[in-house]
């Protein structure tokens, strides 16, 4: 009996080890799918949309990624969920618009607190911003025992007017402020469709750096920390697909480890050389883009 219980102590212990994990990796992919009812935008997308987001869904279950945020999964939503299988969770669709915010997660990590956020201000001088309820989501993804990170999902309002300007930098600026207070001193991620150039004047997606102490991966990793200034004709807008990644493009990711977790983003590319349709044509008006992360307890 006494060997049988200390025994046991022993399985105990060494499965809490197991558990207590120090560090580890893990990958994200931000990627606006298209998937506005085709007889409202065909986006400039080759081929069926249906088919086109099956096959995302194909793929997205052969990377398997470890957390995505999906931007504009609006009419193809049940196509693209029956085809990515790899995911255990997943957020429920908002909707087709004009009811649904077209944002969804598939992740490998459970998440706790999900919450949509409608923007407080919207124009529709270009893109018909107003016409869905975009804004951003929350949700407390649970990376490993004790190890949790606050992941935010973006989809900004689109166009270049002043009016999309002024909407647009107040939608930066709602979700920066809703940051200092849900997530406090948290790890935090943002990727999603920010809809901000660094080179077009008026956008301000350096707003997580100077209010939250965020850094964005592709200016960390790929431009040495240098942000472009406006209309810096040395930084092109990327085509789909990216030529190379030295453009810029609209989609982005920060990232802020914690006092008790360092985050450290180790990869940043942007992915529409394996998000392609089977005949090498782009799948979507956007470049997905993806980056893998480094953990350990601080
Ligand atoms: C996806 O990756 C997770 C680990 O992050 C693994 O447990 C799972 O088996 C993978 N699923 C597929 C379908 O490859």
């Amino acid at each position: 009996m006494r060997s049988l219980s200390s025994g046991l102590a022993l399985l105990l212990l060494s499965t809490s080890q197991a558990v207590a994990q120090n560090s580890g990796t893990f990958d994200i992919l931000s990627f606006n799918v298209a998937g506005l009812p085709a007889i409202l935008n065909s986006n400039g997308v080759p081929g069926n949309k249906r088919d086109n987001t099956a096959r995302i869904g194909q793929l997205l279950t052969q990377y398997n990624t470890s957390l995505i945020h999906l931007q504009e999964d609006f009419a193809y939503h049940d196509t693209l969920y029956e085809n990515a299988q790899a995911h255990p969770y997943r957020t429920e669709t908002s909707g087709n618009v004009p009811f649904g915010d077209g944002m969804n997660t598939l992740s490998n990590f459970a998440f706790e607190g999900f919450e949509r956020v409608k923007w407080n201000r919207c124009s529709s001088i270009t893109a018909a911003d107003c016409f869905a309820p975009k804004g951003f989501t929350y949700m407390r993804v649970k990376v490993a025992e004790g190890v949790s990170i606050d992941a935010y999902n973006i989809h900004a309002d689109a166009g270049a007017t002043l009016l999309d300007k002024r909407a647009r930098e107040d939608n930066l600026r709602q979700l920066s402020n809703f940051i200092k207070t849900r997530s406090g001193t948290n790890a935090v991620l943002i990727f999603g469709d920010l809809n901000s150039y660094y080179t077009r004047s008026g956008d301000v997606p350096q707003i997580f750096r100077t209010d939250n102490g965020m850094k964005d991966v592709w200016i960390e990793l790929i431009r040495n920390g240098a942000e472009p200034a406006d209309n810096d004709a040395s930084v092109p807008n990327c085509g789909v697909p990216a030529a190379n990644l030295n453009c810029e493009i609209l989609d982005k990711v920060f990232y802020r480890g914690s006092p008790t977790l360092a985050l450290q983003a180790i990869s940043f590319k942007y992915a529409s050389d394996v998000y392609k349709q089977e005949s090498g044509e782009i799948i979507s008006d956007h470049n997905p883009v993806y980056v893998e992360f480094a953990w350990s307890r601080a």
